[in-house]
């Protein structure tokens, strides 16, 4: 899924050439699942209509401070007020500004503050990154004049999308066309998961449960669903993590194709899947209900139904978490604790026992959590033995705040 995905983004259209190639723009914000409000100024309407871009955008284009024949359509008694294009509400709308094509004209008008249309206004009132990708003839790309609003704009912490060389609208050939659509959008997204606050940053989850083969047709399992750490693998893609998922069986899927899932099916599979990847992680949330007994002998064939009593001598598998623990360097570890009595005392002593940096305590006498429920409520407890109790939450929720936890270990 594209980072643009659900961003509110407005796009200035300055009039140069270039602003035909908006219309391509509009329907890869569009496809990237963006929401896209155009703002034109006057001069842009001459390269490219209105109706084409707001027909694309699904959403009224603005290029005035006031729809001044439609005000003037109404009847007196008509409310008037709607017609005024606010500005400052179209800036703080906005999650991203993009300016394409920006002309000299546009980004001179952006370094010196000028206001002189309703583009410009919102410019100045936007909050959000503002990007701009310049189009215009190779010798004013070159200007002092131009390079001058270039480092005006960036030292005001604007991004500037570079244009690129090749055939001019002026029959010159050089450096000044606006880049391709599909370069800009590539270029935003890139730019916008370099900010994520986990870009660069490697984390292992492990979800679901494990099965404990008795012979070639049975196991001992329990009821994990897998939810937990499939929506905290989601979460932690979002925020630009490589995320490394390693899960028991389970129906859940990931929502992103960047998340690396590793199915296993037993405890030892997991141990040896987690330890491949060990070392080269900076966080590691397990969230599987790995099975803490297996049979010491798996049958070869399936086992016939003979004695009245059936005695199935268990071992111990291997505690993944505490081997982690056990060998833990740089990685931050995140391990849950499920219990259904002294839950505090329990999940301290799992905390020392494991040489974890945070536990999520679930009780099992919280009504709404537990295993296969959508819903969770746990309780964060760190190291230090701070305990931070938190609200019934969908399982969706908590792991934002399980990730939350993580980002603010990276700040
Ligand atoms: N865990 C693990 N490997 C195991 C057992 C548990 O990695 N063999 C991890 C779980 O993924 C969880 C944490 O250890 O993050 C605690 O699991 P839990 O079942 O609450 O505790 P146990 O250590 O198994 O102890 P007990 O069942 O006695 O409460």
């Amino acid at each position: 899924m594209s980072v643009l995905n659900g961003k509110k983004v407005v796009l200035g259209i300055s009039g140069g050439i270039a602003a035909y190639k908006t219309a391509s723009l509009v329907r890869l914000f569009i496809k990237a699942g963006a929401q896209v409000q155009v703002i034109m100024t006057p001069a842009s309407k001459d390269f490219v209509t209105p109706l084409t871009l707001s027909v694309l955008s699904k959403n009224p284009v603005y290029s005035t401070f006031y729809d001044k024949e439609v005000a003037d359509s109404l009847a007196p008694s008509e409310e008037a007020k709607e017609l005024w294009n606010n500005h400052v509400e179209l800036g703080l709308w906005a999650d991203i500004m993009l300016i394409a094509p920006a002309t000299a004209n546009t980004l001179s008008k952006m370094a010196n503050g000028t206001c002189d249309n309703l583009l410009l206004a919102v410019y100045l009132s936007a909050k959000c990154p503002v990007y701009f990708a310049p189009a215009m003839d190779l010798d004013m790309y070159k200007h002092p004049s131009t390079l001058n609003s270039f480092q005006k704009l960036l030292e005001f912490g604007n991004i500037m999308i570079p244009a690129e060389s090749g055939e001019l609208a002026s029959g010159l050939s050089g450096e000044g066309r606006m880049a391709e659509p599909e370069n800009i959008i590539a270029f935003m997204e890139a730019h916008m998961r370099q900010q994520l606050p986990l870009c660069g940053k490697s984390i292992l989850i492990t979800a679901g449960p494990t099965y404990e083969a008795i012979d070639p047709v049975r196991f001992i399992g329990n009821h994990s669903s897998g939810k937990m750490g499939f929506n905290i693998a989601n979460r932690a893609a979002e925020l630009g993590a490589n995320v490394f998922l390693v899960t028991g069986p389970t129906h859940c899927k990931p929502l992103y194709t960047s998340i690396q899932v590793f199915p296993v099916v037993s405890a030892k599979q997991m141990y040896e899947k987690c330890f491949e990847w060990y070392d080269k992680m900076d966080v590691v949330i397990a969230a599987a209900a790995v099975a803490d007994y297996r049979p010491k002998e798996v049958a070869s064939q399936k086992i016939k139904k003979a004695a009245e009593n059936f005695v199935i001598e268990l071992e111990k598998t291997q505690d993944i978490l505490a081997a982690l623990g056990a060998e833990k360097q740089h990685q931050l570890l995140i391990g849950f604790a499920l219990e259904t009595e002294n839950e505090i005392e329990n999940a301290k002593a799992k905390i020392q026992k494991k040489n974890l940096d945070v536990i999520v305590l679930n009780s099992l006498q919280d009504e709404g959590a537990g295993f296969g429920k959508s819903t969770n409520k746990i309780t964060f407890i760190d190291k230090n033995f701070t305990v931070e109790p938190m609200e019934l939450k969908s399982k969706t929720a908590v792991a934002v705040d399980i990730m939350d936890k993580v980002c603010a270990y990276f700040k």
